[in-house]
């Protein structure tokens, strides 16, 4: 089975979009990969910097990804920071890639070019590094990202053959892959933009937590158009056709064969908001016990961190005995 290892930040709430593009897969791949999740919080430093906010932002993931689905018997499940040996590997790392290939990444480019006054952290320059160290850690054989994603992993192989050619094979070379696709969910106020927490008003995100009567409004003010057929077209009817993706989605159906069985807006609405709540609703439920069970949450959390920390301290071992630090007397 290949090690595949997915990665996501704590910052904010998961959305329909998340879930349906991701999460799902990640539940679903859980037997045909030996997977690794890890909850990267050392990331999340560069953009959160109020004290307190990582952590119930960690828990709060921790929770859904549980909830969702994800079973730490069979995968692991993990918070970075508390592996110690992802901010070690990561000095090392800084020191096998050059200040001009961290210069390089279009990441960093796009994020520091308003060039305006604002704190920009070293952290954020040298994040690739750290980046490379979550995954050869863990002698990572896939990696699934996005576009977006793809340049670090290209940086993070560039990385490893450097220092296998310096100190001796130490490191795998892990393979950037496309994620299993999922449904792709656009936000209800704009429908040709993809939902996503940076989405300009909250009305067109479903998050998962949303309460059920909340769902329901958002999906009854769900932007359609001003004709009044149900019909699948994405460039041309794109609020309509995100209405029946998402319960094509929900119900395992075909979005075209869906639109058949309509002939108001108002129905299609109301179906696609009664069965993304009755889909949400067990992970709901699951989620409130977790969050009010948090000695339940630390034990399933440090199963995961047992799990990462006994395959990362031995790659970090090999790499500092290649290196040749003086052992510690
Ligand atoms: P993000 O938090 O935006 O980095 O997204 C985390 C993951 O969720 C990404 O890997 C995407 O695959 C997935 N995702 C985010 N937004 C959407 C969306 N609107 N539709 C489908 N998948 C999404
Ligand atoms: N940089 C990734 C992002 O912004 C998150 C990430 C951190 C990651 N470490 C990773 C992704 C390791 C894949 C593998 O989305």
């Amino acid at each position: 089975m290949p090690r595949v290892l997915s990665c996501i930040q704590p910052s904010g709430a998961v959305h329909l979009g998340n879930y349906l593009g991701a999460l799902r897969n990640w539940v679903s791949g859980q037997d045909e990969a030996d997977a690794f999740h890890g909850i990267v919080d050392l990331h999340a430093l560069t953009s959160v910097q109020e004290p307190g906010v990582i952590g119930a932002q960690t828990v709060e993931l921790a929770a859904v990804l549980f909830a969702v689905g994800l079973d730490p018997e069979r995968a692991t499940v993990f918070v970075q920071s508390h592996v110690p040996e992802h901010a070690r590997l990561a000095w090392l790392m800084e020191c096998t890639v050059s200040y001009g290939e961290l210069s390089r990444m279009t990441q960093f480019k796009d994020k520091t070019a308003k060039g305006g006054t604002e704190f920009v952290p070293a952290g954020l320059f040298t994040y690739p590094a750290l980046q490379a160290a979550d995954i050869l850690l863990y002698d990572t054989d896939q990696v699934p990202v996005g576009d977006d994603q793809r340049q670090h992993i290209e940086i993070t192989r560039d990385i490893a053959v450097r220092f296998n050619q310096r100190y001796g094979e130490v490191f795998r070379l892990p393979e950037a892959v496309v994620p299993k696709a999922g449904a792709r969910v656009m936000d209800l106020q704009e429908p040709s933009n993809k939902m996503s927490k940076s989405s300009s008003a909250e009305s067109g995100i479903i998050y998962l937590m949303d309460a059920p009567s909340v769902i329901t409004k958002k999906f009854k003010r769900a932007v359609t158009d001003s004709e009044n057929e149900v019909r699948y077209d994405r460039a041309e009817k794109p609020g309509v056709s995100n209405l029946l993706d998402i319960l094509a989605a929900c119900t395992g159906g075909d979005p075209e064969a869906l639109a058949g069985e309509f002939t108001q807006y108002g129905a299609l609405k109301v179906a696609a908001a009664e069965a993304v709540v009755a889909m949400l609703e067990p992970i709901q439920s699951r989620y409130a016990e977790l969050m009010e069970d948090r000695a339940e949450l630390a034990r399933l959390l440090g199963i995961g961190a047992g799990k990462a920390h006994a395959v990362a301290s031995a790659t970090y071992r090999r790499a500092t005995e290649a290196i040749g630090f003086l052992p510690a007397g």
